[in-house]
């Protein structure tokens, strides 16, 4: 056993010192912070069942990577340490308890000691009460650690993290970063005064700067992150200066007061308040508990929201507010135990590359899509990930076998950032888009000035196949049962060539298909016989005419009532729709006056399809409910027995109301059903904002009154 878990310790401590090297001195990670850290997890796991392997080399045992030769080094006085990840709650919890046990126990030793001296009254003492620990969170920044010194109220140095004891000398870098001062701002400055902190750059700077580059043709960044530490590491400070980085301070490092001065305070908060004064940056959204369930929450709830903020962060620091107890808790070699860091699901793994291929969606455009070795990411497992067009797959430069970085966060379909390239196959060629439509094999064509490459082809079964998709979707006739798949199979049988088709189909044709049974022949018959009675805007909209979406569709049919009328109409009469213009009524004739149109409208017609009615049509696209929840906000969480969460939406817009995401103080009620998510628990308790379970949720909706007793 010894010598299986000896052998998986060398391998885990050489990857880790490899990665250590490609992260920390290279700028140039090749794995994802997930992966390193479930590498540096196993080998403390491992390290931990086998004491008899220890090894004072191990990197489990020092922070950060090795010190790089570009730099000066520099020593700090006071060394800079790690923290140690808490990834979900329950580890959470338990770092809490051992703070609290830690403080149990460090009492008890000093009660001891008093009684060793004999100056103890009682000497069976009950168990002692548990500390009251305050927590202060902060948001935990992506960056790159540095420390800052100023002596005399000057800033006159910075130096990074390096190992933890000895960094690099970034003076000359550090002093472009407008955030720091070069002056601390009280005419009483300590001798010595280091602070310590997180150098990053802004999502928005990071944009910026990848604009710049694609406009220059030059390489694109691949995260902010490594583009702050790559910014902060130049050789030319002037290059640092062209690249806007930020800077958040947290911490001290070296002080030295002079005579009776000082500069220590009773707690983190202060000393935070203390640095802001001076004229350091702090972030704002510092916060202090004393339950460790209210941290919890307040950790989940910026999972949540971490999109909203301008800077990239990856958890949330947690750490005891109290100095006095910090001191009593101690450090590790590593890592203080009085913080620790509350790490959010990873949004970026590496993964390979499979393929690039290219698919034709229903107006011709041929779009590349990476095909990618499954992974998971940002809480689902992603196989495939659009890259745009041509001059993406350029500029990114990525590469079928590459390993390639994916990121997807929230609800943003996902996106392979750029390729790794250190762990680039020699034997790879830069890839090229094709010259012919995957789907038809007619020529592509990309004319001059425009990012798109199209396949012109009318006959193109591709964009045939997506056409029709397009018309059953949700936003379109909403036809069950009719997805990409089903329409290949019924375009492959040569059963239907255009939507108008779907209204002739036969129960036997259907049968006769391989792999589809009676009932489901059947149900799809009765699916598309429904969506003929769709009100016009669904219609209109499933037309694809360019431009033509559902809010010009419902302004249509609002003014015109019939697809008739809205054919009769000029270009003039069109544009002067309320939400219609120029654009899409030029588009909108141009398509009407296509004989192979109104041809196509015509077996639409006779299939059986409505094209509205001069009388209803004004009922469908004006409000038929009574308008109770008129302008206000509805939010729901969780699973309601009787409403999916689109319906639950649905029904609150029906009334003319909102259902926006986030609960805010101008939310008038939070409904909340199974497995609620407990941020927006949080927040509207918080708020004071009103919460219903379903039934009051029904009553609000009949009436647009809140239920007694829910205020
Ligand atoms: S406190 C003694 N606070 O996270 C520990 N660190 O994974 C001092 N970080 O090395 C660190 N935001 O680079 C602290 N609000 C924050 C932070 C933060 C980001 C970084 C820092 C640290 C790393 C540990």
């Amino acid at each position: 056993m010894t010598a299986g878990a000896q052998q998986r310790l060398d391998e885990l401590r050489a990857a880790i010192a490899h990665h250590n090297k490609r992260y920390h001195t290279l700028d140039a990670p090749e794995i994802s912070d997930a992966d390193y850290d479930a590498l540096v997890r196993e080998l403390r796991t491992l390290e931990a069942d086998h004491p008899e392997l220890a090894d004072a080399t191990s990197p489990s045992q020092a922070v950060g990577g090795p010190v790089s030769s570009t730099f000066a080094p520099v020593e700090h006085a006071i060394p800079m340490m790690s923290l140690d990840n808490a990834m979900d709650a329950d580890e959470l919890r338990a770092w809490a308890d051992r703070v609290s046990r830690g403080l149990v126990a460090v009492a008890g030793d000093a009660a001891a000691e008093r009684d060793d001296a004999g100056d103890a009254g009682e000497t069976e003492a009950d168990d002692p009460p548990l500390p009251v620990v305050d927590y202060v969170c902060e948001l935990k920044f992506d960056g790159l650690a540095i420390s800052v010194r100023f002596e005399q109220g000057r800033f006159v140095q910075a130096a990074t993290r390096g190992d933890g004891r000895v960094g690099e000398d970034v003076t000359a870098n550090v002093a472009t970063i407008a955030d720091i001062p070069t002056r601390l701002a009280t005419d009483a400055p300590p001798e010595v005064l280091e602070v310590r902190g997180e150098v990053y750059m802004t999502r928005s700077s990071f944009d910026a700067l990848n604009a710049r580059a694609e406009a220059a043709g030059e390489p694109h960044f691949v995260n902010p992150r490594n583009s702050a530490a790559g910014s902060l590491r130049q050789k030319d400070a002037a290059v640092t200066a062209t690249r806007d980085l930020s800077f958040w301070s947290y911490q001290l490092g070296e002080v030295v007061v002079a005579g009776a001065g000082e500069f220590a305070t009773a707690r983190h908060t202060e000393l935070l308040a203390a640095l802001g004064a001076l004229g350091l940056p702090v972030n704002e959204h510092v916060d202090t508990f004393s339950s460790i369930d209210d941290v919890v929450d307040h950790c989940l709830s910026w999972q949540e929201r971490r999109h909203d903020l301008d800077y990239e962060i990856d958890g949330v620091v947690v750490k005891v507010d109290d100095i006095a107890q910090r001191r009593l808790l101690g450090s590790t070699s590593r890592a203080p135990r009085w913080a620790i860091a509350y790490k959010f699901p990873p949004e970026e793994q590496t993964t390979l590359l499979r393929d690039i291929q290219v698919s034709v969606g229903r107006t011709g455009r041929a779009t590349p899509f990476a095909v990618l070795e499954p992974v998971f990411v940002g809480g689902s497992t992603v196989s495939m990930a659009t890259l745009h067009n041509e001059d993406q797959v350029q500029f990114k430069d990525v590469r079928p076998g590459d390993t390639v970085v994916v990121r997807k966060a929230g609800d943003v379909i996902p996106e392979v950032v750029g390729p790794v390239s250190s762990l680039r196959p020699a034997e790879s060629v830069p890839w090229s888009f094709p010259t012919h439509c995957p789907s038809c094999g007619n020529p592509l064509v990309r004319p001059e000035g425009e990012a798109d490459t199209r396949c012109v082809a009318p006959d193109c079964p591709a964009q045939r196949d997506q056409k029709i998709a397009f018309f059953a979707g949700r936003g379109a006739m909403d036809i069950e049962g009719l997805g990409e798949q089903m329409v290949e199979k019924l375009t492959a049988a040569g059963l239907i060539r255009d939507p108008a088709d779907l209204y002739t189909l036969q129960l036997d044709e259907l049968t006769a298909l391989d792999r589809i049974g009676a009932t489901s022949a059947g149900n799809l018959l009765a699916s598309i016989d429904e969506s003929r009675g769709r009100p016009l805007p669904k219609l209109l909209t499933a037309l694809g005419v360019r431009h033509l979406g559902p809010a010009a569709a419902r302004a249509l049919t609002a003014e015109f009532h019939t697809l008739d009328r809205v054919m009769a109409a000029t270009p003039e009469e069109l544009a002067a729709v309320d939400g219609v213009g120029e654009v899409i009524a030029n588009t909108v004739t141009a398509w009407f006056a296509l004989d192979a149109n109104r041809e196509y409208l015509e077996r639409l017609r006779s299939g059986g399809v409505s094209f509205g009615d001069a009388d209803t049509a004004a009922a469908e696209v004006a409000p038929s409910l009574p308008q109770t929840l008129e302008g206000r906000a509805v939010v729901v969480t969780g699973t309601l027995a009787n409403y999916s969460r689109d319906e639950a939406a649905d029904a609150v817009t029906a009334r003319g109301g909102k259902s926006p995401g986030s609960v805010s103080k101008k939310t008038l009620a939070l409904v909340v059903g199974d497995s609620p998510g407990a941020s927006k628990l949080t927040k509207a308790e918080s708020l004071g904002v009103p919460i219903l379970d379903e039934t009051g949720f029904e009553q609000l909706l009949a009436t647009g009154e809140l239920p007694d007793g829910s205020a």
